[in-house]
């Protein structure tokens, strides 16, 4: 067991942004929420987390997780945020986990590795550290004869020892009685004149306190988000790695350099995702169905087994097996379809039900709607749902086997009884019984002399 403290007080200025960094998201999911995800699944008593830039926003977004929030109200530097936490670990005589709150691909297998093996050798003191090709940025490790004296921040390093590789990868283990000592000596002498979390490491040695770092061997794992091309690249890298995992699963991914697809999608074998895909949150595609090109999806969302999906976008919605859907289609929030149903080209659907078996092929608006099974919306049909003057929204349902002619209204709230037919061109404001042709438009008429009918 362990204390864990989440270091999310910073601006994150070199983002250059109005929002504090650990609420930046990748696929929809902030930062922050990466790390404690993955902090879930390390046996901790309490995960602390030390908030200060825009405390209000941080602090309602982590009402959604269980953890205490500590202030941290001047930014000083990460030694003087872990001070912030020292009245409320006053009594706290065992391990404390602590983690940058700015690494979201960190994985909660390593940090159980780091506590294991932290407490497996009975330290004072470890850290993650890895190799880097491009250290540039990071906290470098300074050793002698292979024992680490100290960890220097980029920006206080010689020449030499900014050729170092091996950096501090920002996750550290300190048994809290024997480093809280030396909390309260850190200085702001350097570059940053800030109190470096990082300074404790040359404390430790010079009091003879046992140190070592847990070497990692993929170090994309604790790339710190700092600038918005560590952004993106965050961003590609997790992309792949659900890529890769999908295609084990037996998904085929045409081309995974345009397609993304957030870890929390869930995909069927035989399922094929064609170019420039993008779906973000929980997803559920079910086997043998084919997405995209072009489509973009935003869960909550599900689609059944062999489905089709081309050149669209969908959110929120489910979908059963067999829907075909696109081009251009528009299914949006809160759309629940059952299977076998067909949406077509420039079809907007939103917050409507349609039974199975249902079709609307192309050019219509379907909304606040109940479509029962086998019902068949002509082209250009609208369902008026919305009272510009009061904002009120109307419900339409339209029975079993109805259909709608082309470019007819209905004119919600209104019913459509079961096997009716709107005859084309109608604007239906009444409700029509079971069985029935309605027919609400002009007669056509046909004049021979067209100076008469003008007067
Ligand atoms: C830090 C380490 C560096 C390491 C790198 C790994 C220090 C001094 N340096 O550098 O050795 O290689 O991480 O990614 O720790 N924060 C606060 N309060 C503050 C300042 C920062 O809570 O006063 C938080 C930030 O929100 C961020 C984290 O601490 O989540 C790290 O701060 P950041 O400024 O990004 O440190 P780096 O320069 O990346
Ligand atoms: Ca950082």
């Amino acid at each position: 067991m362990v204390k864990t403290l989440v270091l999310a007080a910073g601006m994150g200025s070199r983002l250059k942004s109005e929002k504090v960094k650990v609420l930046h998201r990748i696929f929809d999911k902030p930062i922050l929420s990466w790390v404690l995800e993955s902090l879930a699944e390390v046996a901790s008593e309490e995960i602390i987390v030390v908030c200060g830039h825009q405390y209000e926003a941080v602090e309602s977004f982590l009402h959604a997780y269980p953890v205490t929030t500590v202030l941290q109200e001047e930014q000083l530097g990460t030694g003087h945020a872990v001070r912030q936490v020292e009245d409320h670990l006053d009594d706290y005589d065992g391990t404390v986990l602590i983690i940058n709150g700015d690494s979201p691909l960190i994985r909660a297998e390593t940090l159980n590795q780091l506590v294991k093996f932290h407490q497996d050798n009975i330290l004072d003191m470890s850290f993650l550290s890895c190799n880097l090709e491009h250290p540039d940025g990071y906290g470098r490790i300074i050793r002698k004869d292979g024992r680490i004296l100290a960890i220097k921040e980029d920006k206080d390093c010689s020449e030499a020892e900014r050729q170092i590789k091996e950096v501090n990868a920002g996750v550290y283990c300190f048994e809290w009685s024997t480093i809280k000592e030396g909390l309260s000596k850190l200085g702001n002498d350097n570059a940053q004149e800030e109190y470096y979390l990082t300074d404790l490491v040359a404390w430790a040695y010079s009091q003879g306190h046992e140190i070592a770092s847990f070497n990692l061997a993929n170090p994309y794992e604790v790339l710190g988000v700092n600038n918005r091309e560590d952004l993106s690249l965050v961003w590609k890298l997790q992309n792949e790695a659900n890529l890769h995992e999908l295609m084990q699963n037996g998904v085929t991914i045409v081309d995974p350099a345009t397609t993304f697809i957030s870890p929390d999608a869930d995909i069927g074998p035989d399922t094929v995702i064609l170019p420039n895909t993008y779906i973000q949150r929980r997803v559920v595609i079910g086997r043998g169905s084919t997405i995209g090109p072009n489509t973009s999806i935003f869960g909550p969302a599900e689609i059944g087994e062999n489905s089709t999906v081309i050149q669209s976008h969908i959110s929120r919605s489910s979908l059963g097996a067999k829907a075909n859907i696109g081009p251009f289609a528009h299914i949006r929030d809160g759309s629940d379809i059952n299977e076998n149903v067909r949406i077509g080209s420039f079809v907007e659907v939103k917050n409507s039900a349609l039974a199975d078996d249902c079709a609307a092929a192309h050019l219509s608006y379907i909304g606040d709607a109940k479509l029962k099974t086998g019902v068949n919306i002509g082209a250009g049909t609208v369902v008026a749902n919305y009272d510009h003057r009061t904002g009120d929204k109307y419900e339409t349902t339209i029975n079993a086997n109805a259909s709608t002619g082309a470019n007819s209204v209905l004119v919600s709230p209104i019913e459509i009884g079961e096997a009716s037919m709107i005859a084309a061109g109608s604007v239906v404001t009444k409700d029509v019984p079971a069985d029935t042709l309605a027919i609400a438009r002009p007669k056509q008429e046909h004049k021979t002399n067209r100076v008469v009918a003008k007067n």
